[in-house]
């Protein structure tokens, strides 16, 4: 009996949860699963707006971000859409999905007819204590629907009648404020009723004014008063509305929040608590009139992706007690977010709390931390029962949490850690045979989940936690595959855009914060700035999302003409302060950017690469002049790149690295026969560096890729598999549970690196994981949003199975391999509705397919015939 055909739900933008949304022409996807010989031929799509249904029908293929339809939506407003799929002529159709309900904001500024509001505090150094903000209001009946959006300059959390709204932390999240601060909606009909009411909000620094950044950081650095701006749309049964917002009816006082920062960690005095503040009934004649605050209604955005969550719990793994009575908790897992307690002990009794990822003597690791303190402290209430707890306003990098308490804290009933992060959709996976390779894919996970905290830092726990352009550039293949990181990157990239200079540098770092010495005011710096066109590019590849370059078009373009303009038409990057190959093990530990590899040849390479990648983009936005403009800049960077490093007598790179090469074959920058030396010349230097790679964070990502376009994949598993250090597994043998910024960001003898950067959760050296998902295992793709799919696996002795598992914007998309015999293997792959593949096997030989479930017997090696076949290896 064939499978009928379904359709889901259409999907609004890059959301997998329902919240209002900011843009009056949201674009819808839809996934089908279908017979494999099936095809979309048309779409209908249906919309319930306005008490009347429209319908639509659009032919062809599409059903990934399909332009709206209709007409525009309006601010407030509630719609439901449902789609329905046909094939051709003599093809079954679907039923209509499921409806969505899509549900606008406030669409622009005018829409905010709400006053910031905020406390008068006085206070100049930071942590600062957070305040609270309340008023009663009344309502006649109970509202149909109540939704209340929200903003801050500063973090806020909310509460109605005495209880949370919503699930969102560390709200607004971290955006160029002066440009965009992205509001948050939520559904509180529940918490309404008829008569009295009231509505509080905690409110404190965060990014918006706390301390930010090295070497003592910054104050202050968006504004000097934090503020609240609420929106309360209330609809009667009628249909009516009204709305209650922030104004000048509020209240303020002191929150039981005595010192908080996202780098200081928080202080909570439980004898500061107020009952009942945020309920009716409460008298508040204690309390201040707040301030009306100034606040630019045009930079309130609705949101791109899901707010940051808690997204899973942990216990502690060992808890050891030390002499003095400290205990030392050990989660097991280096992650990011908070420690909640569970405690009984005597009023006015203190906890103390400290963080480190790792532990160096028995005791916290702290100095890898530099400025950022990351302690948390509670005093007591002393109430019969237990006493819940955790810090709101601040996250910490830790696997270990130190915990110090007063004599009369009796007991701790409950220690837990709460991971925090933007609640994307998992959506990539890899299993193998090899419990070690298993262990660091995991890392690489957990490595992007700590980072990926409203936006992508280089690392979660020191003083820095900061947008850095090139680690993100490089891990974007790894990031889009393993999770929906659409939205969140989408919103970062707007950010790289309002922040971009007016000659078209990209800061170092987005949001850019003072930094002093190279970084402030930023200079163009290869591989960094790079990300501009190349973060964009990589979103386009993976979801298919034209919007985005669009939208990064001119931001892209002004990068690479930059560069351009500063080779002054050459193509020839040599002129300017570079990173180069930064963090290169070879480097002296306290001068990272002083690698083997030119910094000058990293750069031209990366001009051409940028260049004829911005040509792609042109293409794929139909911009015919730029296609011309940028393939012929590129290929002029190519020319100047073989004319200035490629030693014309030995054929070889002058700067004669690991990166130089791997860089020179990833971006195709040599001819065939040159490219050809260059593959065997880097198996060379990896056996001269005694099965080692000697690669920073430009070198790393297309080491592995350069070794198998040059048909060395042997020596690609081997450095893959090599244990001692410099090693992606060695880490792992020291018990490393996420990737680290350097590959000894802790000593053989398990004591920290000196070097004064040293994280244990960076995960840029994780972009590898791109070579196991597309090489190892085998799936990568051919066309934006995995239309076409590629399914290449590499098989090795040592492992017995290798699988890698992607929900595309199609569905669902696997491919793998096991091992049947010594030198046979099966190929599977499962191709979803409306996407097609093109399956290399070892031996060389291509099929091509459509959708459904895919089996081959291959010889795990390519032979003679097939050599010659898959020349090319691309
Ligand atoms: C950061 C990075 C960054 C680098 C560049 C470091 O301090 O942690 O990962 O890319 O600086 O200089």
């Amino acid at each position: 009996m064939s499978i009928p055909v379904t359709v889901g739900p259409p999907r609004v933008e890059h959301l997998h949860t329902r919240m209002a949304i900011g843009t009056s022409r949201p674009r819808l996807s839809w996934r089908t699963i279908a017979p494999p010989s099936w095809s979309q031929t048309s779409a209908e799509l249906e919309l319930w707006c306005d008490r009347e249904i429209r319908r639509v029908r659009l032919d062809g293929d599409a059903s990934v971000l399909v332009e709206w339809p209709f007409d525009a939506l309006r601010s407030f407003q509630t719609v439901r859409a449902r789609v329905r799929v046909h094939g051709a002529a003599s093809k079954p159709s679907s039923d209509w999905s499921d409806w969505s309900t899509i549900q606008t904001g406030p669409l622009s500024a005018d829409d905010w007819t709400a006053e910031a509001i905020g406390a008068d505090e006085q206070v100049s150094t930071t942590p600062r204590p957070a305040v609270l903000l309340r008023r009663d209001f009344e309502i006649n009946a109970k509202p149909e629907a109540a939704m209340l959006f929200a903003s801050a300059h500063g973090l806020y959390e909310l509460e109605i009648n005495g209880v949370r709204v919503g699930d969102h932390e560390l709200a607004p999240g971290w955006t160029s404020y002066e440009h965009r601060v992205r509001w948050d909606s939520h559904d509180v009909t529940a918490l309404l009723r008829p008569g009295d009411n009231t509505i509080g909000a905690w409110v404190a620094d965060g990014w918006y004014r706390g301390r930010l950044g090295w070497n003592g950081g910054h104050r202050d650095i968006y504004g000097t008063r934090t503020s609240l701006i609420t929106l309360l749309d209330l609809r009667s049964p009628g249909g009516e509305r009204s709305v209650i917002t922030s104004d000048a009816a509020w209240r303020f006082s002191r929150a039981p929040i005595t010192a908080t920062g996202l780098l200081e960690g928080e202080s909570y005095d439980t004898r500061l608590e107020q009952d009942g503040w945020s309920s009716p009934g409460f008298d508040d004649s204690g309390w201040s009139p707040v301030n009306i605050l100034p606040f630019d209604r045009n930079t309130l955005e609705g949101p791109l992706a899901e707010p940051i969550r808690r997204i899973e719990e942990r216990r502690p793994q060992t808890i050891t007690e030390s002499a003095d009575g400290r205990l030392i908790v050990d989660f097991g897992q280096n992650l990011v977010g908070r420690v909640a307690l569970k405690v009984r002990g005597r009023a006015g009794e203190v906890l103390r709390l400290r963080h480190a990822e790792v532990l160096e003597h028995g005791e916290l690791a702290t100095r890898p931390l530099r400025d950022a303190t990351a302690e948390d402290s509670y005093v007591l209430r002393g109430l019969s029962g237990a006493e819940h707890w955790h810090p709101r306003f601040t996250i910490h990098g830790f696997r270990y949490a130190e915990i110090s308490r007063s004599d009369g804290v009796d007991m701790i009933e409950s220690i837990t850690a709460e991971v925090l992060h933007t609640d994307m959709e998992r959506i990539g996976w890899f299993e193998c045979s090899d419990p070690l390779l298993e262990r660091l894919h995991e890392n690489i996970v957990w490595s992007m989940r700590g980072n990926f905290v409203g936006l992508p830092t280089d690392c979660p726990q020191r003083d820095e936690r900061l947008g850095w352009t090139g680690d993100i550039q490089v891990f974007a293949p790894v990031a889009t595959f393993l999770f929906d990181s659409a939205g969140l990157l989408t919103s970062w990239l707007r950010d790289v855009a309002a922040e971009q200079y007016d000659d078209g540098t990209v800061p170092w770092y987005v949001p850019e914060i003072p930094g002093g010495d190279w970084w402030t005011p930023a200079r163009p710096g290869a591989g960094w700035g790079d990300a501009a066109v190349l973060v964009p590019w990589t979103l386009h590849r993976s979801f298919a999302d034209r919007g985005v370059l669009s939208e990064q078009y001119a931001t892209a373009k002004r990068w690479v003409d930059l560069i351009d303009s500063r080779t002054v038409g050459t193509g020839l990057w040599t002129s300017d302060f570079q990173l180069g190959d930064w963090l290169d093990p070879t480097a002296p530990p306290d001068r990272p950017a002083e690698g083997l590899t030119d910094p000058g040849l990293v750069a031209t390479a990366y001009h051409s690469w940028s260049a004829r990648r911005l040509a792609e983009i042109a293409q794929e936005l139909g911009q015919q002049d730029d296609v011309a403009r940028y393939t012929a800049m590129s290929a002029r960077a190519t020319a100047a790149f073989r004319e200035e490093f490629v030693d014309e007598q030995k054929g070889l790179l002058n700067s004669d690295s690991q990166t130089s090469n791997a860089l020179a074959i990833a971006f195709g920058l040599l001819d065939p026969q040159r490219e050809e030396l260059a593959g065997r010349n880097l198996v060379e230097l990896v056996e001269r560096a005694a099965g080692h790679l000697t690669t920073g964070f430009l070198g790393t990502p297309v080491l592995l890729e350069a070794l198998s376009i040059t048909h060395h994949d042997d020596a690609a598993f081997a450095l893959l598999m090599q244990r001692r250090s410099p090693s992606w597994l060695h880490p792992i043998s020291l018990g490393a549970t996420t990737i680290w910024e350097r590959w000894d960001s802790m000593l053989e003898d398990g004591s920290v690196n000196p070097g004064d950067m040293t994280s244990f959760n960076h995960y840029a050296l994780g972009a590898v994981a791109e070579w196991m998902h597309a090489r190892l295992a085998g799936l990568s793709a051919d066309a934006p949003g995995y239309r076409k799919i590629l399914v290449r696996p590499q098989p090795f002795p040592s492992l017995d199975f290798a699988r890698a598992r992607h929900r595309t914007p199609f569905g669902i998309a696997e491919a793998g391999w096991s091992r049947r015999t010594a030198n046979s293997i099966e190929v599977t792959a499962e191709i979803p509705t409306g996407a097609s593949a093109r399956i290399v096997l070892p031996n060389g030989t291509e099929h091509h397919v459509g959708p459904g479930s895919h089996t081959f017997i291959s010889a795990d090696r390519l032979d003679e015939v097939g050599q010659r076949a898959s020349a090319g290896n691309r």
